[in-house]
């Protein structure tokens, strides 16, 4: 059966080709809106980039909201340092003609679930300011949302935007607390596992050679934002985090985890916004989420080129 899922993204070209998985599955995913997020950069140019991004699938009829502008607590820390200034550098996408909702974010987010209960997922790219906020606004919520499903968080495999802090749980640390107390089903696509999904010159080169827009826009979007990764890392490839969602969404049996307990430290000097799981199951803490540490690189790729292959 198809899922129902509302996207929350802060695009980000890694981000962008996991919404395009997504439109190029139009068999799994029924897609009723996306909220912009501020993160990557400042919410303009995420809600412009999922504009841009809606019409280079030929999909203008996706509804596109915008969410919050800052974090719930503190001053907004972006990436454009990896995604360039207006976040989604790298191929030259034309201003979109279409636009965005006049709804707030937060609203849709809770007016949808609760005209769709039990039946929506959240596919979470970003901070999670945007949810965090729709359960402050209706606690009601939380028993309505079938799963959220996110890349965020480090442990195995450290912090990327501090040495123990992953970029998603960082923003918007207090968000990330909220969600993860909500007692809603979550699976969460951390580093541990995306660190291990490098797209390789070859793998590029493939998303090119499907010969459409979108896999030549996603080709050209991970070529710019691999800059920095490969810089920082010295890998073959740089990490593309974002597809890890829909791709466990698609085929969670490539992929391993563990239910666990996974906690925000919301205090720490130096450990701000680091997400801290229980893997030996130490405490007694609610195992509040399934905690992905391990993938198939292939299969991920594999997916995400025949999701490509299937847009104009
Ligand atoms: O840490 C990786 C996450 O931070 C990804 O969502 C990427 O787009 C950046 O926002």
């Amino acid at each position: 059966m198809k899922r129902k899922l509302i996207i929350l993204t802060d695009p980000g070209q890694d981000q962008a080709a996991a919404i395009l998985m997504i439109l190029g599955r139009p068999d799994a995913f029924e897609v009723l809106g996306l909220v912009a997020t501020a993160g990557n950069i400042h919410l303009e140019h995420t809600l412009d980039n999922c504009l841009k991004l809606m019409e280079l699938a030929g999909r203008p009829d996706i509804p596109v909201f915008a969410g919050c502008r800052q974090p719930l607590m503190r001053p907004l820390v972006i990436a454009d340092h990896v995604h360039g200034p207006t976040g989604l550098d790298g191929p030259d996408l034309p201003k979109p003609a279409i636009r965005a909702q006049e709804k707030h974010g937060v609203d849709f987010i809770v007016d949808t679930i609760r005209a769709h209960p039990d039946a929506v997922t959240i596919c979470s790219l970003s901070p999670l300011t945007n949810l965090a906020m729709a359960l402050r606004k209706a606690p009601d919520i939380a028993g309505g949302i079938v799963e959220v499903v996110a890349m965020l968080g480090a442990y195995f495999e450290v912090g990327n935007i501090t040495p123990s802090a992953e970029f998603n749980c960082y923003v918007d640390p207090e968000a990330a607390d909220i969600v993860l107390r909500a007692g809603i089903r979550t699976t969460l696509l951390p580093l541990d596992v995306t660190h291990k999904m490098l797209s390789t010159p070859a793998r590029l080169d493939a998303m090119r050679a499907l010969g459409n827009r979108c896999g030549i826009a996603t080709a050209e979007m991970l070529e710019f934002s691999q800059t920095f990764d490969l810089g920082k890392y010295g890998w073959e490839g740089a990490p593309l985090h974002g597809p890890c969602v829909p791709a466990f969404m698609l085929a969670p049996q490539i992929f391993s985890g563990r239910q666990v307990n996974v906690s925000v430290e919301l205090a720490g000097r130096l450990t701000l916004g680091m997400t801290v799981a229980d893997w030996w199951q130490i405490t007694d803490l609610p195992r509040n989420t399934f905690w992905v540490r391990d993938g198939d690189a292939a299969a991920y790729y594999a997916l995400l080129l025949e999701a490509l292959g299937n847009l104009p």
